[in-house]
């Protein structure tokens, strides 16, 4: 089969198999040419569980564990395996190139396709933790989920991206057309509050960490970290005001709740507020397409251009395993900034600027549109470099 992209409403339906697994190859590498230029080094993950280790932020962070600093890593994602002439999602080929490329190199991965919300998903974690002999120091928590199933109960939370109190309107960006239009959400309800604080907040990690913790496959001084985003102001109406704001907000209080409760060995838990990047769940909030499109352009003309996997190699090397001695650099809130160079005042100025000039004439000129749309299409293997897209694929390759 000869797979184009299948795109509608900035969502791809369908993935490249071998684009897939070239991209986290071609990760892969990068994760190692950079352990050449970390040297030797005592610091660094020895065993690491990454929730959500498919795409995006959670792949970044077990490549790098991987691949810069030969940590065993186990892995929990949910994707969807390929049927008949339908692709599995972009999730399902990186697990396996990850799998392959690991067993290659000799370092233990093991990758689990189970709903992270499950006790089935947290049972084969520990499980696997015992297999291979060793207790997490570092648990990554990066899971961005439309739904969550209750295991007790098997009632179904949904997610919304939602403001509260008000509707909000802003301009968006259709980035395969390159036609503006306005975006406008109504305010939620206080249930899609509740629902989306249950799926995208902090009890399911709280449930992760308990788990880990009485089952006894935590080490001594553990870290945990789960991923948040601040962005800018103009956002924050439909993010950081709104109903997925709330959940990270509830993050935030879970990560105080582990640490007290369950810091006995010294377990830490942390939110990292990490850059605006393209991936899967980043296209489909309104708004962010034209953000992350004009920041890309300030960023990379000022040379501070950082993608996911720039900013995981920056978070275990400046952050979790920086050099040296001293408790982990956390702004006043508790957490981690590695959103600091997007924050620039500077960055910030311009790309407002930028913002309130645009418009479909000057759309490439101000924006980094085309930025975009690759970093999109090769998150779902498309238009990745060394592929040829002439060949036929198996899509079970
Ligand atoms: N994308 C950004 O710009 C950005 C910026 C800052 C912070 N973040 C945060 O990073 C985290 C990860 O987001 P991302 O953008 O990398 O998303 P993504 O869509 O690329 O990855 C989400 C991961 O969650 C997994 N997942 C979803 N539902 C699951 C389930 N029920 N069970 C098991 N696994 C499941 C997917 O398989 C995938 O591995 C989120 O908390 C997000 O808010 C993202």
């Amino acid at each position: 089969m000869i797979l184009v992209p299948m795109i509608r409403n900035n969502i791809c339906m369908n993935a490249h198999p071998l684009g897939c697994a070239r991209e986290a190859n071609l990760q892969a590498a990068r994760a190692e040419a950079f352990a050449l230029k970390l040297g030797k080094s005592d610091k660094g993950p020895k065993a690491v569980l990454v929730i959500g280790c498919s795409t995006g932020y959670g792949l970044a962070s077990r490549l790098t564990a991987a691949f810069a600093y030969r940590a065993a890593t186990v892995g929990i994602s949910l994707e969807r395996t390929p049927r008949g002439t339908k692709t599995g999602s972009p999730g399902w080929y990186a697990n396996r190139a990850f799998d392959t490329a690991a067993a290659e190199k000799g370092i233990f991965a093991r990758t689990f396709d189970l709903d992270a919300f499950s006790h089935a998903a947290k049972d084969r974690a520990v499980e696997a933790a015992r297999e291979g002999g060793f207790s997490y120091d570092l648990i990554i928590y990066s899971l961005a989920s439309p739904v969550r199933v209750d295991p007790d109960t098997g009632y179904l939370y949904r997610s919304v991206i939602k403001p509260i109190g008000s509707g909000f309107s802003g301009k968006t960006v259709d980035v395969f057309t390159g036609r503006l239009n306005e975006a406008h959400a109504e305010p939620a309800e206080p249930s899609e509050i509740e629902e989306t604080v249950k799926v995208m907040g902090g009890e399911d990690w709280e449930l992760w960490m308990t788990k880990l913790a009485l089952s006894g496959v935590l080490a001594p001084g553990a870290l945990s970290v789960a991923y948040s985003y601040v962005g800018p102001a103009l956002s924050w109406p439909i993010y950081r005001y709104g109903t997925i704001g709330k959940a990270k907000e509830d993050l935030e209080r879970a990560a105080r709740v582990i640490s007290a409760g369950l810091g006995t060995s010294g377990l830490q838990a942390c939110i990292s507020v990490n850059k605006a990047v393209v991936t899967r769940a980043s296209s489909v909030i309104p708004v962010i397409p034209l953000y992350v499109s004009t920041l890309f352009k300030v960023m990379k003309e000022r040379c501070l251009h950082e993608d996911c996997m720039d900013q995981m190699l920056r978070l275990f090397s400046e952050r979790l395993y920086r050099p040296g001695s001293g408790p982990l650099p956390l702004d006043d809130g508790g957490r981690i900034r590695l959103d600091d160079l997007e924050m620039e005042a500077a960055v910030q100025n311009e790309v407002a600027s930028r913002l309130s000039r645009l418009d479909e004439s000057n759309l490439r000129e101000l924006a980094d549109i085309d930025g975009f749309r690759q970093d999109f299409l090769r998150a779902h293997g498309f238009e990745v470099p060394g592929v040829d897209y002439s060949v036929e694929v198996d899509l079970l390759t």
